[in-house]
């Protein structure tokens, strides 16, 4: 595994998909500041120093199910928080990670294909030692320094996810399946999911095999949802 460090980037998923096809798989590229993060449907992701932001470059014939790469990821980083903070970090469907319903991670998954040569780029922002949040994440965001009142080791995080996701990634897609349901808290709740702009209220039902969400609608009805921002208590 190379890991390269830069003091400030655009963005590490940027960096990540431009290199992808010279590097050696699991290459990782981390900054410590970002000016330019983002995070799903492109929205910015707030970078400032003091939070771990980091992409890592893999290539796909590894992965037996690609999809299950972004439950992976979730998995390793609730992982990691719970054991090494004893905090209880769960996982709101796909791989949001959250502290008592408060946002410490998000995970980002994006393919690059360039001719023949196909690679996954997982981007990952942990809030770290974030003190503050500017006023739009001030009610739904928290940082592991917010919770444990004191700093944490950037490196030693970085090292303990990124041996958290190889592991994970041993295993087949059963046992991450399983896993998964370990840390996720989203089954049961009332939800709203926007897919595609467009709002549905329900109640989380169930994964199917694939991981995608099986979401029960007033009139019982069931509908599965691919890719979607659930939003809880609905
Ligand atoms: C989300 O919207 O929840 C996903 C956020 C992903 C942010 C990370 S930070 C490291 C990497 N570089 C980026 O520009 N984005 C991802």
């Amino acid at each position: 595994m190379k890991i390269l460090f830069f003091k400030e980037l655009l963005s590490t998923s940027k960096k990540a998909k431009e290199i992808a096809n010279e590097v050696e798989p699991w290459t990782v590229v981390v900054a410590e500041s970002q000016n330019a993060g983002y995070g799903k449907k492109k929205r910015g992701w707030f970078s400032p120093s003091g939070g771990l932001y980091f992409s890592i470059i893999i290539k796909p014939e590894e992965l037996e199910e690609l999809q299950l790469l972004t439950f992976a990821a979730g998995i390793a980083v609730a992982k990691v928080i719970n054991e090494k903070f004893k905090i209880k970090a769960c996982l709101k469907w796909p791989n949001d990670v959250l502290i008592e319903e408060r946002k410490v991670c998000g995970i980002l998954t994006e393919s690059v294909i360039r001719g023949k040569m196909a690679s996954v780029v997982v981007g990952i922002g942990i809030d770290t030692n974030i003190e503050k949040f500017p006023p739009e994440l001030a009610n739904t965001a928290t940082s592991l320094k917010v919770e444990l009142k004191e700093e944490v080791n950037n490196k030693e995080i970085l090292d303990a996810v990124l041996k958290e996701l190889r592991d994970m990634l041993k295993k087949n897609a059963t046992a991450i399946a399983q896993e998964y349901r370990l840390y996720e808290n989203t089954l049961g709740k009332k939800i709203k999911v926007v897919v595609q702009g467009k709002e549905i209220y329900g109640k989380a039902f169930d994964f199917d095999q694939k991981g995608d969400l099986i979401v029960k609608l007033k009139d019982k009805q069931t509908i599965k949802i691919l890719e979607g921002e659930v939003t809880y208590n609905f």
